[in-house]
């Protein structure tokens, strides 16, 4: 891993329902470096997808974002145009994207969707195009490709379309490869084998990956950064060995602590943490955890204290209060 280069820093991003006034999510900072893979982790509704999807320029149109800064690959999305943005996305961003049913466009067979944004953005021709396709098709794990070119996506299962969906991700030889939940339609086989690919594919070409995941077991295993997200804010990031050996936050610690496979035996019931993630006032200058805390105190009145060390940085006035 490089480890130093920034592929993606953005500063407070801040994503809004325009119709509603809703924030949804607030001060959103993190930085993606060249050759790492950062894990985004947090319970659902915590906003993991709409931060990446701002990446990707793919927000619904209802919602809008804001940021201090937002610097993809040396561009500025703040000064950029759509079209500059769209072009940029296009040769240079690989997205797996959550809901694999609606990705593909069913009325098509793959072979006429898969090297569409190869031929646009690289001005080659069909032939080439579909040879790139059979090779992709073949990393994923296709040992017939021309069959998985000539069958509409309604034709393949929910595993088979999610590789067919990271094979289109890996068309452009992407600098950046953007994966949500890419392993939940899989068996726990091929959910190895895909996570094993996205790594070796890291290793061999250096390409800076975010996961998305509710699985922080998965998430330990293949990423070398994890930001912890949650109603809408990051509460902690570090190294991966750091989150675990040392992590800070209360809700960092119980998501740890829920992890089948890290730490409950096997007859012992699992532990969920209480409460549900506030879906108001995600804008809140307190503590957004305070009300499901099993540790806040009187330390947590008050405006939330963030504090980094090194590179982890924590919000959460008991146990991070210090300088950024
Ligand atoms: N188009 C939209 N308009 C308004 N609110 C939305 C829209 N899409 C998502 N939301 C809301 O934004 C919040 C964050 O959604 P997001 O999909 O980013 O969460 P997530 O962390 O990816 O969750 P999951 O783990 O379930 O995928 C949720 O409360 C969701 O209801
Ligand atoms: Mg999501």
């Amino acid at each position: 891993m490089n480890g130093s280069e920034s592929i993606v820093e953005v500063k407070n991003l801040t994503i809004t329902d325009s119709a509603t006034d809703r924030v949804i999510a607030s001060n959103i900072s993190f930085e993606l470096k060249k050759g790492e893979i950062l894990g985004f982790v947090g319970e659902s509704g915590s906003g993991k997808t709409l931060s990446m999807k701002t990446v990707v320029n793919l927000l619904p149109s209802n919602l809008a974002a804001k940021s201090d800064k937002f610097i993809v690959l040396g561009n500025d999305y703040n000064e950029i145009s759509e079209n500059a943005k769209k072009a940029l996305i296009g040769k240079n961003i690989g997205l797996v994207p959550q809901n694999t049913v609606f990705y593909l466009h069913p009325m098509f067979k793959i072979k006429n969707q898969i090297a569409d944004g190869y031929m646009l953005y690289n001005k080659k021709k069909k032939s080439e195009g579909i040879e790139r396709a059979k090779e992709k098709l073949r990393i994923v794990g296709f040992k017939d490709p021309d069959r998985i070119l000539e069958s509409y996506p309604w034709q393949l299962s929910g595993g088979m379309r999610q590789r067919v969906n990271i094979a289109l991700a890996l068309m452009n030889d992407p600098q950046i490869i953007i994966a949500d939940e890419p392993t939940t339609a899989l068996d726990s086989t091929l959910q190895a084998q895909v996570l094993d690919l996205f790594k070796s594919i890291n290793e061999k070409t250096g390409v800076s990956i975010v996961i998305i995941s509710h699985d922080l077991g998965v998430i330990r295993k293949y990423c070398h950064r994890i930001a912890v997200m949650y109603a809408g804010q990051i509460l902690e990031s570090a190294p991966a060995d750091e989150i675990f050996e040392n992590a800070r936050h209360p809700y960092t610690k119980a998501l740890i602590r829920v992890i089948p496979s890290l730490n409950i035996k096997k007859d012992e019931r699992l532990m969920e943490i209480p409460g549900f993630v506030p879906e108001k006032n995600r804008e809140r200058k307190e503590c957004i955890f305070k009300k499901r805390c099993s540790e806040a105190d009187e330390r947590c009145n008050g405006d939330v204290k963030e504090g980094i060390e090194g590179l982890h940085y924590c919000k959460c006035s008991k146990y991070c209060g210090g300088e950024v």
